[in-house]
């Protein structure tokens, strides 16, 4: 490893300010997906010591919610600062723990880091209300206050981003967090930890637990002192903890799975529209929750927007990511490519053609070659199961409402796009898609400054933007009575 990329991560937990081990020794292993090679083990925490977390960010929350925004603000700036001086470490760390190709882990350190930024400030605009009052002798107010401690259960496919878009926006709120990095990438979480506390955020508002997902996660959801937990992973996974909640009436955010649709209209520039494709279905090698999962074309440019596409998915280069010229990494692990796999078979039964994809044994179990599918129905498991890898199905349409009514027959809400011209159908197409985010003429949308989240299946709350920080507040009215007029 070149000494000067690499970004030393303390093996242990982050709990009340101090580094620490779990009270059974277990510990467990991160992996880098493109060799298999054993990169650092981690503390298996459980139930005891998530405890122990939650009652360290219950004590710090006191004085964290009582500090002016002011100085919240700088400690997050400084946060954010350090990301920005510890970027090539923070991305190669993340290459090599995740898989993801350099550049893109160095856009998601760009983008993870955009978040305490964004929140930074607006910690500083959490206003309140004074409301007219409908009586003489009172004055009607209104306070946001910081809803307490908060769990924040995050994925592996964006081990930074998906962080600091939720602690973000606790912070700055004036909620102190037990974080909670997925299994595959504990090492990025803890990371984040170290530069947590190299910024001078007090000890306990920031605690990071690694280990047994169902412990924690339970602990979590069991804790009174937990007041929030925002989760970003499997819709089935948040059903569980929509269920969990009930107990302690928790206030929750969920970013949960989707299935979106990429339709490309008549009258759509068709090189724009397979760049967008590009861009939005092979991103992190298929694996974010807004790729586009299949793709509707009219049949009018069907056969043209097919030779193109197969053209610009055949020039991927398939590769570990550190490596400067790779496209596609390796997907994170065996069972990402086994549901790839049988993906593609089950369309190819069903009389799906391969119009691109070949098979680079090679490289190791980790690696699925980018294949686009011509010819899919509706009744391929492809088209209503999310795949979460590199392959991409088209099939023809003929009109805008059968397109509308094809795109929305699903459970999940969370992103579609469509590329066009005319501005009726852009106008109408926006309205009927009925998603969280609808991207038009763009194969990628994602800003701290916009809302991102889904409807129906795929959860509910918003994330970045305004009111992304709303979500991490309490709204008290405050009636002041006995004012003499
Ligand atoms: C996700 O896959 O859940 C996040 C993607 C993004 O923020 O763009």
């Amino acid at each position: 490893m070149d000494k000067s990329v690499e970004f030393t991560v303390p093996e242990r937990c982050y709990i009340d300010g101090a580094w620490v081990d779990s009270t059974s020794g277990d510990r467990f292993e991160s992996i880098d997906p493109a060799t298999e090679e054993t990169l650092a083990s981690v503390p298996k925490l459980g139930a005891a010591e998530t405890h122990r977390a939650i009652e360290a960010a219950e004590k710090a929350f006191v004085d964290w919610r009582a500090r002016p925004a002011t100085e919240r603000a700088r400690l997050l700036r400084r946060f954010g600062e350090l990301m920005g001086e510890h970027k090539e470490g923070l991305a190669h760390l993340l290459t090599r723990e995740q898989g993801k190709p350099l550049s893109e882990a160095r856009g998601e350190v760009d983008y993870a880091q955009s978040f305490l930024l964004w929140f930074a400030e607006e910690g500083l605009r959490l206003y309140g209300d004074v409301i007219p009052s409908h009586r003489k002798d009172a004055r009607l107010l209104v306070l946001k206050q910081p809803v307490g401690v908060c769990g924040l259960i995050t994925p592996w496919n964006f081990p930074y981003a998906m962080i600091t878009r939720k602690l973000g926006a606790a912070l700055a709120a004036g909620c102190t967090a037990v974080v909670k990095p997925a299994e595959q990438t504990p090492l990025c979480g803890l990371a984040l930890a170290r530069l947590a506390e190299e910024a001078g955020l007090p000890r306990g508002t920031v605690n990071v637990v690694t280990g047994e997902a169902k412990a924690i996660g339970k602990a979590l959801m069991e804790s009174e002192s937990v007041r929030k937990v925002s989760f970003t992973g499997s819709t089935e996974t948040g059903k569980l903890l929509i269920a969990q909640s009930a107990a302690t009436v928790k206030k929750l955010s969920l970013e949960l799975g989707g299935h979106a649709p990429f339709i490309v209209c008549a009258d759509a520039d068709i090189d724009a529209a397979v760049e967008g494709a590009m861009a939005s279905k092979f991103r992190n090698s298929g694996q974010t929750c807004v790729c586009a999962n299949r793709f509707y074309i009219h049949e009018s440019l069907y056969d043209v927007f097919a030779e193109k596409f197969a053209a610009a998915v055949a020039s991927l280069k398939v590769g570990n990511g550190l490596d400067a010229e790779t496209h596609i990494g390796p997907l994170i692990d065996t069972a990402a490519v086994e549901k790839s796999q049988r993906h593609v078979e089950d369309a190819r039964n069903k009389g799906a053609t391969i119009l691109s994809g070949k098979e680079h044994a090679s490289l190791g179990r980790h690696f699925f070659p980018p294949t686009l599918l011509g010819d899919a129905t509706d009744s391929m498991q492809i088209m209503y199961e999310e795949t979460f890898g590199p392959v991409a199905p088209l099939l023809r349409f003929r009109e805008e409402e059968e397109v509308a009514k094809l795109a929305n027959d699903t459970p999940y809400g969370l992103a579609a796009y469509f590329y066009g011209r005319d501005i009726g159908r852009v106008l109408r197409l926006a309205e009927a898609l009925d998603y969280g985010i609808v991207s038009v003429n763009s194969g990628v949308f994602s800003s701290e400054r916009a809302p991102f989240g889904g409807v129906k299946h795929s959860g509910y709350g918003r994330e970045g933007a305004r009111v992304g920080i709303e979500e991490y507040a309490n709204i008290k009215y405050v009636l002041l009575g006995g004012i003499a007029t």
